[in-house]
């Protein structure tokens, strides 16, 4: 495995929909975490950091789908997310997004792609 990839889970703990799994992200900070869920059968992986104030979205861990399970919800405020492109569309950061990390599925394993949160880092720096 290349040194920028880190497997996150199997990809049968991610059900369509369901909780999600979270990681930490050191290499955004101390303590930054990300997740990653399934949705439409494809991983969806995103820091957890709301586009409104930069707090972890799930209230309770690795609950991030609303009640339909249609949107991503921020626990604080009710922000909802797309949860294929993390766009913000109903919420106070309504037309912002949240940060996506790149994810994809190897070998039944689900496994994110750093590469995807450092250059996207640096932008904002
Ligand atoms: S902190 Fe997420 S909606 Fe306000």
């Amino acid at each position: 495995m290349a040194d920028n990839e880190r497997v996150i889970c199997p990809s049968q703990a991610l059900e369509e929909r369901g909780r999600g799994v979270r990681f930490d992200l050191p290499e955004l900070g101390e303590r930054t975490t990300g997740f990653v869920v399934r949705f439409a059968g494809k991983a969806h992986a995103y820091v957890n950091r709301c586009a409104h104030i930069p707090v972890e979205l799930d209230w309770n861990e690795g609950d991030f789908f609303n009640y339909s399970k249609d949107y991503l919800i921020c626990a604080t405020h009710g922000a909802h997310y797309e949860p294929t492109n993390g766009h913000c569309v109903m919420g106070p950061c309504k037309g912002q997004r949240l940060q996506a990390i790149d994810v994809f599925e190897r070998n039944q394993q689900v496994v994110i792609n750093l590469d995807s949160i450092n250059k996207e880092t640096r932008h904002h720096v």
